[in-house]
């Protein structure tokens, strides 16, 4: 089989990247490990940022996102149990809108089958060969076990950070980037109305909670929990009732519970891998960078990657590489950005077990700050709703 792009991975950044090169008349062919209905219903990231509404809208992707996306000018942020809200339109201009990662996913999933453009689910043993040739090679077993070979013109490695695609670049290439968390995220998805309009990031001595939701009908939450937490040590109850603690303000508020149709912990890391290019191999999104799920910033990044990725490959198979020869730094330039901020999201609202007594002033002391001084709440703003793509 030969195609111009092969795409392993069908997350966001492998699905859109494939439909933005067939919009440009690119052949592309994705490879999934996991099965269709797997990939459609996984829940994971909740935020778009505006560049990212604006792209999807652009592309043609927009309706079901404009009719179902709820559209978000501010956040709360809770401290010392009180609420201060961001003002994040009247800050900056911009808005988030708040539409599941998997609808995005289903969006595109839907797309590409309605145009019949080649997508392979549950395939497995995916390799890579020839990355520093003209003319790479990807082999793998199709769903029915049969070993296929795919040549193509460049391989783009969309396959998350567990992936194949950055293990197959030689020892020596990457230069690794990364910090450790000492807490990770117990996430619920409940059938239950949102207790508030808007999200709420809150601070508390228990540790971290984020309110959060689908739709009028469903919310979504996380807690801060130990990385080595047993997911089966908290049971319905109990998750309600330490939320209920941590997002609790003075005066009024109450926390709807309703049934939980999805639980699981997710672990916190920051990584970057340099560069996200070798040969003809391109990584993007969570293959070349993992943020901390504080600052909403992973399939946003992972999104802007593919962006500029696609007219890279565009011009390259044209026969202009100098878009593929600055893809890295053009990438890694917006990946650093949102590493800090993430970082920064992260370190200022969870409770560091390990924190002493200076450390802990100096977390109030920048909540206060961002929730009292316009200068500090607009850039925190401005990084949220998401910079320009530029370029
Ligand atoms: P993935 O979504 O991981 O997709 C990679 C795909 O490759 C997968 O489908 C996988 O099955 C496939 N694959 C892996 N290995 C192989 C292989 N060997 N062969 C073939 N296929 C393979 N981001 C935000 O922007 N906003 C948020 O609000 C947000 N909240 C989050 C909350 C949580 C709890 C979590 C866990 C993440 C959150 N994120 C958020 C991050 C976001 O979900 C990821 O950054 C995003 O999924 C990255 O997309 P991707 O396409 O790069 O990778
Ligand atoms: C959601 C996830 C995040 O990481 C975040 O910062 C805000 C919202 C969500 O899943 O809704």
């Amino acid at each position: 089989m030969r195609t111009q792009v092969a795409v392993i991975g069908a997350g966001p950044a492998g699905l859109l990247l494939s439909y933005l090169l067939h919009q440009a008349g690119v052949d592309a062919v994705v490879l999934e490990a996991r099965d269709r209905e797997y990939v459609r219903q996984r829940v994971r990231a909740g935020v778009c940022e505006q560049p990212t509404v604006e792209l999807l809208t652009e592309i043609g992707l927009g309706d079901r996102l404009a009719r179902e996306g709820l559209p978000h000018e501010g956040f709360s942020l809770r401290f010392d149990g009180a609420d201060h809200r961001i003002a994040l339109t009247e800050l900056t201009g911009r808005a988030i809108t708040v539409y599941g990662q998997q609808e995005i996913v289903k969006d595109l999933v839907d797309a590409h089958e309605e145009r019949g453009l080649p997508l392979h689910f549950e395939v497995s043993g995916v390799s890579l060969s020839d990355v520093d040739t003209e003319r790479p090679v990807v082999r793998y077993r199709d769903a029915s076990g049969t070993l296929q070979t795919l040549e193509c013109e460049a391989i783009a490695g969309c396959d998350g950070f567990h992936g194949v695609a950055r293990p197959s670049i030689p020892d020596g290439v990457l230069s690794v980037f990364e910090r450790e968390y000492p807490f990770a995220w117990l996430g619920v998805l409940a059938q239950t109305p949102p207790s508030h309009e808007e999200l709420i990031y809150t601070h508390h001595e228990r540790g971290f909670a984020l309110h959060s939701m689908r739709s009028p009908e469903i919310t979504r939450l996380y807690l801060q929990v130990d990385p080595a937490e047993d997911l089966a040590a908290w049971s319905d109850d109990r998750i309600w009732s330490e939320l209920a603690q941590r997002l609790a303000v003075d005066g009024e508020f109450t926390l709807r519970e309703g049934p939980i149709l999805d639980k699981g912990i997710t672990p916190m890391r920051s990584f970057v891998a340099e560069p996200m290019r070798h040969g003809r191999l391109f990584l993007a999104g969570d293959a070349a960078h993992i943020v901390p799920p504080t600052g909403a910033k992973g399939m946003n990044l992972a999104v802007a990657d593919v962006r500029v990725l696609s007219r890279a490959l565009v011009a390259l198979l044209k026969g202009d590489a100098s878009l593929a020869e600055s893809y890295s730094d053009t990438c890694l330039r917006r990946v650093w950005r949102a590493e800090h901020f993430s970082w920064f999201m992260t370190t200022m609202l969870h409770t560091d077990p390990h924190a002493d007594p200076f450390a802990r002033r100096l977390q109030l002391s920048q909540l206060r700050y961002t929730a009292t001084s316009r200068a500090a709440a607009t850039s925190l703003a401005e990084n949220y709703v998401g910079l320009p793509f530029g370029g």
